[in-house]
């Protein structure tokens, strides 16, 4: 192919992986193990994904600590805490399969920390019933990386990293490709392949303050919509209750709840445990959603810590507990903040930190609507319903990753390679490159007024009043952004990279807002103090999709729960 007076390299495979987290990571060594071939991009570089970042650990009822625990009991409290709008075959395929998962991962490679007996110890977590999440310390995520990354790079997979996709490429209605910029070199490459998974994480970094990494500015979500893909539960977006409040560079940095499931507690300035007015039963360790709205409260009442958050407090477990159960803690607040969490309490405040949305998909094989296109981990939508359990995150990622992996390959064994136009390929890299070498709206700028936008006014208590506020502020920006251009070449230009973003991040922004106007309800994450109730005619999903004018948003009914499902949770929400 000849394009442009651009650089070009053309790649072709079977199975082409958009991300290289725990999902995109998972998917690729099952599509190669059941005889595909694969290969992987990623924006950041490998082994330095988002995934790194999730602490406390992966929730699998294995029983090695409370030994009445069992999948049915996990399928229970994983659709409670979605608050009955999870798809139920994914919870229950969840809570049957991350067990085999965890252990296949041990087989791997993965170093577990251990109970006496020498089986996987499992700490305790907000709102499971039982001690349930499998860890390495407070560094899980990291071990299921660099166990995941060993496993890929024993493989004859092919990998990409620095690369930013730019469009999905499609012949009618499959999708049969894509095309990207290589960050660090300037050139473009295009990739035909037989079928599409998408793995790219949420998109977190719409807001200002949030536990997210730089990556997770909803590249798959923007790229899928784009092509066609529905979205649902978009309004969902999970605040942790326990971030990082100073130094202000690290501000919203997630201080794990594996702090509060070993015993920490939570403390207002005036010293008192409020969660005992807040959730007496369960104190520290009910669900996300009400712990995190109740340390919230605490700061706009008034009874805030110097930097404007509450006290996390674990000192009374003594120095050597905390720094075999919690090292990255101890070192985090030590290096970053000056605090040695043995002696002294940490501030915390709540922290965006998931979204619960994402493309909707086939909870057997992760197919979207859109044929050759899958989606699997925080990009897709289904399983944590309006909350998502802590942990369920990284039991999510191994099993749909691999289902995701698994059902690409499937599909790709039952097709021909499909055809790229070349006048798209042409457009897309003449697009691209007329955002660099000229004057431009800043694109730094348009991101920050969204990240204000979003954490003012699409926070953790939503209202009508500033949802819609933040709504003309989003379409408002939608339009200043196709002004956004940068100085500079190709290559190594953030500020490109930035124009690149801003497309998903504004779609994302955009499905969020319209959902929690339409919703007009509090459901879990979704509080909203002009509906501060539950309402049973909203027990449904609300789905995304691009129209010919904008944006078309839909209410869906959730699937029906097979009776002997039912049995295993709370009848009175049907
Ligand atoms: O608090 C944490 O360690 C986060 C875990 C999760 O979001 O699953």
């Amino acid at each position: 192919m000849r394009y442009m007076s651009s650089k070009f390299i053309d790649h072709e495979t079977d199975v082409l992986i958009i991300g290289a987290g725990g999902a995109g990571m998972r998917a690729a060594i099952s599509a190669f193990d059941s005889g595909s071939r694969v290969t992987i991009l990623s924006k950041s570089l490998l082994g330095k994904a988002h995934t790194v970042m999730a602490e406390g650990g992966i929730a699998a009822a294995l029983a090695n600590v409370d030994s009445k625990d069992s999948w049915e009991v996990h399928f229970a409290d994983t659709i409670e805490e979605g608050v009955y709008i999870s798809n139920y075959r994914m919870a229950e395929l969840l809570a049957r399969e991350a067990p085999e998962r965890v252990r296949e991962l041990e087989e791997y490679g993965a170093l577990f920390d251990r109970t006496p007996e020498g089986t996987i110890m499992q700490r305790a977590f907000g709102a499971h019933t039982y001690r349930r999440l499998c860890h390495v310390g407070d560094r899980t995520g990291l071990e299921i990386i660099r166990t995941l990354e060993d496993q890929i790079l024993h493989r004859d997979i092919k990998f990409f990293d620095e690369l930013y996709v730019t469009k999905l490429l499609k012949e009618g209605n499959r999708v049969v490709g894509a095309i990207g910029l290589k960050l660090n070199t300037g050139d473009f490459y295009v990739f035909n392949s037989k079928t599409v998974v998408v793995s790219t994480g949420g998109c977190g970094r719409i807001y200002k303050v949030t536990s997210n990494s730089w990556e997770s500015t909803g590249d798959g979500l923007g790229l899928a919509y784009e092509a066609g893909a529905e979205l649902m539960d978009m309004e969902m977006i999970q605040f942790h209750p326990t971030g990082m409040v100073f130094p202000p560079g690290v501000k919203g940095l997630l201080v794990t709840e594996g702090v509060r499931g070993e015993g920490g507690i939570l403390l207002n300035s005036q010293g008192e445990r409020f969660m005992e007015r807040y959730s007496p039963k369960k104190m520290e360790l009910d669900a996300r959603d009400i712990v995190a709205r109740a340390n919230y409260a605490e700061i706009m009442a008034g009874r805030a810590t110097p930097h404007g958050g509450v006290y996390l407090d674990i000192t009374h477990k003594g120095a050597d507990f905390i720094k075999r159960k919690l090292p990255s803690m101890y070192k985090q607040y030590m290096d970053f903040a000056g605090v040695d969490i043995t002696k002294e309490k940490m501030e915390v405040a709540p922290t965006v930190h998931y979204q619960m949305g994402g493309i909707q998909v086939d909870p057997e094989t992760t197919a979207t609507n859109v044929p050759g296109l899958f989606a699997s981990g925080e990009v897709a939508s289904g399983l944590h319903g309006a909350n998502r359990l802590g942990g369920n995150s990284l039991a999510d990622i191994l099993v749909f990753g691999k289902r995701s992996g698994d059902g690409a390959s499937a599909y790709a064994k039952s097709v021909s390679m499909g055809k790229i136009d070349e006048a798209e390929v042409s457009r897309e890299i003449e697009r691209v490159e007329s955002l660099v070498g000229k004057e431009g709206i800043n694109p730094h700028s348009i991101a920050s007024k969204l990240e204000d936008a979003m954490s003012e006014l699409v926070g953790i208590i939503r209202n009508e009043e500033n949802l819609s506020k933040a709504l003309g502020i989003i379409l408002e920006l939608k339009d200043t952004s196709k002004k956004s251009a940068v100085q500079g070449s190709l290559k190594y230009n953030k500020g490109l990279l930035q124009v690149l973003e801003l497309q998903s991040m504004l779609t994302a922004a955009e499905a969020i807002v319209k959902g929690a106007i339409e919703r007009k309800e509090s459901r879990g994450a979704h509080a909203r103090s002009d509906y501060p109730k539950k309402n049973p005619d909203m027990r449904k999903n609300i789905i995304y999709k691009k129209g010919e004018n904008g944006m078309k948003i839909e209410w869906r009914e959730v699937p029906a729960m097979p009776e002997e499902l039912k049995k295993l949770v709370n009848p009175e929400e049907y």
